[in-house]
């Protein structure tokens, strides 16, 4: 565990001036965070445990910001980035230089990414994959002489960062304000694969074949020379932990394969064992993507890094002879060595301990009493997702689905009922969602699920005592 640098409240108070005068808080409200502002001045961290400067303990059941895979504070993982800052602290992979981490790291991504991925480009996380993998795709269908091939297609909710170009092919509503700009011309977005929010009285077969048709009527409508890839999660994260009907993503890589569009698995979160495998795309849904991001997991949060990872086939062609074509992309922090180090560190952390023998077992334990044990609770429109990637969804009505008002802050209300009782849960709008650690023991799962029960009831009784609810729902 690390030092103590917070010792008192002053301290804290302290920090907080700081923080409020200078600091632009990711998602944040500039207009109320001076007057608002968080609880929390977090201090330490050890395995899923984190400190605040008040000395409080909370289990992180959000595993970070679904990144933290190994657990916080390594020790071997503090020597591995040390030993490797004394090593070669910079290095760059621009042009023809080359070392040790980013080599290794470089093939045994290839080593575990499905067969036909064996390219690797290292980014500084998740957002700038997705934003890398843009620019391949442009690159590659130019130098095919598909020069038309500009259209992308990616899905209503679904989140893949937050770059100009990542945002616009995310398709949150709640991101895509008036107050941003977005790329609207050749983006294009399908219905969210979410059985829960489909047509009412649907099966999910037919429900199946109209998702999957409306994919390739969009590509149809647009032109299949026109549409260059099709973005998708394996499961949707941010967008509601979604798992599409089964069948779907097979179908739609098909769907991709027939109209000759890139299919891209953003696997930001699902890989590195969030589900129980490197990768979720083949090993859970059986399809080879062309082109997988990856990042969060990659290192378990302990140095930021990204990839984007793609096939032979993209490769042949952009490498192809004779052309004195220069791949134009580079981060001058792309394949840092000490951000390869500690993800050879934590892929050597999750082969060594197991880890995914761990989340088969906590991870289907988890799921398994997540999705039979709350189900009564009257706010509890669904749980769902897979293993150690689970959401709760709530809702005003059970009968009618209908959701809260925004303004309520469902979502929110309930993650502060768990922090007061030490269960740290995300709140996104009238969703929580938790990714814990892939060491989570059965007890740590029995006491985020009990810890959530009990804030879960906590929040209905508040609602029925403002009058928000009344007793008969
Ligand atoms: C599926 C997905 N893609 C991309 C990103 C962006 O990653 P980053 O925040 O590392 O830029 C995220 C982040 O949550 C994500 O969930």
């Amino acid at each position: 565990m690390s030092s103590k640098r917070t010792s008192n409240k002053s301290d804290a108070n302290e920090l907080w001036e700081m923080d409020k005068e200078h600091h632009l808080h990711s998602y944040t409200f500039p207009d109320s965070f001076n007057s608002g502002g968080s609880n929390y001045v977090l201090t330490k961290s050890d395995g899923i445990y984190l400190e605040d400067s008040d000395g409080n303990r909370y289990l992180d059941a959000v595993g970070g910001m679904w990144c933290t895979n190994i657990g916080l504070g390594r020790k071997e993982m503090a020597v591995a980035v040390a030993d490797q800052i004394e090593q070669l602290s910079y290095a760059t992979s621009f042009i023809d230089v080359t070392y040790e981490p980013a080599a290794k790291l470089a093939a045994k991504l290839a080593e575990i990414a499905p067969a036909n991925i064996n390219h690797v480009f290292f980014t500084t996380g998740g957002s700038t994959a997705i934003d890398s993998a843009y620019r391949l795709i442009q690159f590659y269908q130019n130098c095919r002489g598909k020069r038309e091939k500009k259209h992308i297609i990616s899905l209503q909710e679904a989140y893949h960062g937050t770059t100009y170009v990542a945002m616009s092919i995310g398709g949150k509503k709640s991101d895509h304000t008036p107050d941003f700009d977005f790329i609207t011309d050749t983006i294009h977005h399908i219905s969210c694969p979410n059985y829960y929010r489909a047509p009412k009285g649907m099966s999910e077969s037919d429900y199946l074949d109209y998702l999957v048709d409306e994919l390739e009527s969009k590509i149809l409508e647009i032109g299949s020379d026109k549409v260059a890839a099709f973005f998708a999660e394996p499961i949707m994260g941010a967008g509601g932990v979604v798992v599409p009907p089964q069948g779907y993503h097979h179908r739609t890589w098909e769907v991709c394969k027939k109209h000759d569009v890139l299919y891209v698995a953003d696997e930001v979160v699902t890989s590195f064992g969030r589900v129980g495998h490197w990768f979720a795309s083949e090993d859970l849904f059986g399809v080879q993507p062309d082109i997988i991001t990856t990042a969060k997991g990659i290192t378990s949060g302990y140095i930021p890094l990204g990839a984007m990872m793609y096939s032979d086939e993209i490769h042949n062609v952009i490498s192809e002879e004779g052309h004195g074509r220069c791949f134009s992309v580079g981060y001058t922090y792309s394949g840092h060595p000490v951000a390869c180090t500690a993800a050879l560190k934590n892929i050597e952390i999750i082969e060594r301990e197991n880890l995914f023998e761990n989340v088969k077992d906590v991870g289907s334990y988890f799921e398994e009493r997540m999705k039979s044990e709350f189900v009564d609770l009257p706010i509890v429109g669904e749980v769902r997702g897979v293993k150690l990637m689970m959401c709760v969804e709530f809702v005003a009505n059970k009968e009618t689905r209908e959701l809260f008002a925004d303004e309520i802050g469902i979502g929110g209300l309930v993650s502060k009922q768990a922090s007061k009782r030490g269960l740290f849960v995300r709140p996104i709008g009238h969703l929580n969602v938790m990714s814990p650690s892939l060491i989570l023991t059965r007890e740590q799962a029995d006491t985020i699920i009990d810890t959530l029960r009990a804030s879960i009831e906590a929040t209905y009784e508040q609602l029925l005592q403002n009058g928000i609810l009344a007793t008969q729902n």
